[in-house]
């Protein structure tokens, strides 16, 4: 099986405290998991990311660190912005563009392209969340994120044959993006997510907020 890449999104959750207890819980389940072909990434709220690098440095846990958004500004006069530049001493990863944004953000294609844009000029590995086949991906796109919007938090995920479908589309036009799907996986259902050659990983909500549900979820291939 190719090497599969799991991303973990906390949304607006947790404090710092919750997400310490996290990862002392995430360690403890360490030695059933098998991370030789996948790499794993948490993206927790820019106020505890800084918390949580030294955390995973001494406790050694095989995890990388994401941010859930990212400027479409460089560094400078924008109160309340988070820089690409500032991001990039700490996490490896940014999702850019998820459908929450869109909708009460009112994130539109040109402020993802520009995203996208300040997060690969600082190396950032980018995941842009996709709704649909059609949904551009700007160019300096690593991952898309297929995240059809029916499938979010709502239990009831896209079959595998939606899924392909679209990640056919991806793929043909868009030859060096690696392909992610995410909306309602789970410790049920991700077998069979990750044993389709044409997904390549999983950005996953509601289930990686206990650290229990998580590991179980990664021990599942
Ligand atoms: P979900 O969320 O796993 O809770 O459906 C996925 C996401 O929105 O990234």
């Amino acid at each position: 099986m190719d090497h599969k890449l799991i991303v973990a999104n906390w949304k607006s959750h947790k404090t710092v405290e919750e997400g310490t207890a996290w990862f002392e819980e995430l360690a403890r389940h360490l030695s059933a998991i098998d991370f030789s072909q996948k790499t794993v990434v948490v993206c927790p709220s820019f106020t505890s990311i800084a918390m949580y690098v030294p955390l995973i440095a001494n406790s050694k846990v095989p995890i990388l660190l994401g941010a859930q958004n990212v400027s479409a500004f460089e560094e400078g006069s924008h109160t309340g912005e988070v820089s690409a530049h500032q991001i990039q001493e700490l996490v490896d990863y940014v999702i850019i563009g998820h459908s929450e944004r869109r909708v009460t953000q009112h994130e539109t294609d040109h402020d993802i392209a520009e995203k996208v844009a300040r997060a690969h000029a600082c190396e950032l590995k980018t995941i842009v969340c996709i709704q649909n086949a059609d949904t551009p991906i700007p160019t300096g796109t690593d991952y898309v994120a297929y995240e059809p919007q029916g499938a979010i938090g709502t239990g009831h995920a896209a079959t595998l044959s939606d899924i392909e479908h679209v990640a056919k589309s991806v793929k043909e036009k868009n030859t060096e993006v690696k392909f992610l799907y995410g909306g309602s996986v789970d410790e049920n259902n991700v077998k069979e997510f990750m044993t389709s050659s044409l997904i390549d990983g999983l950005l996953i909500g509601t289930a990686s907020l206990e650290a229990k549900q998580f590991a179980s979820l990664l021990q599942q291939w």
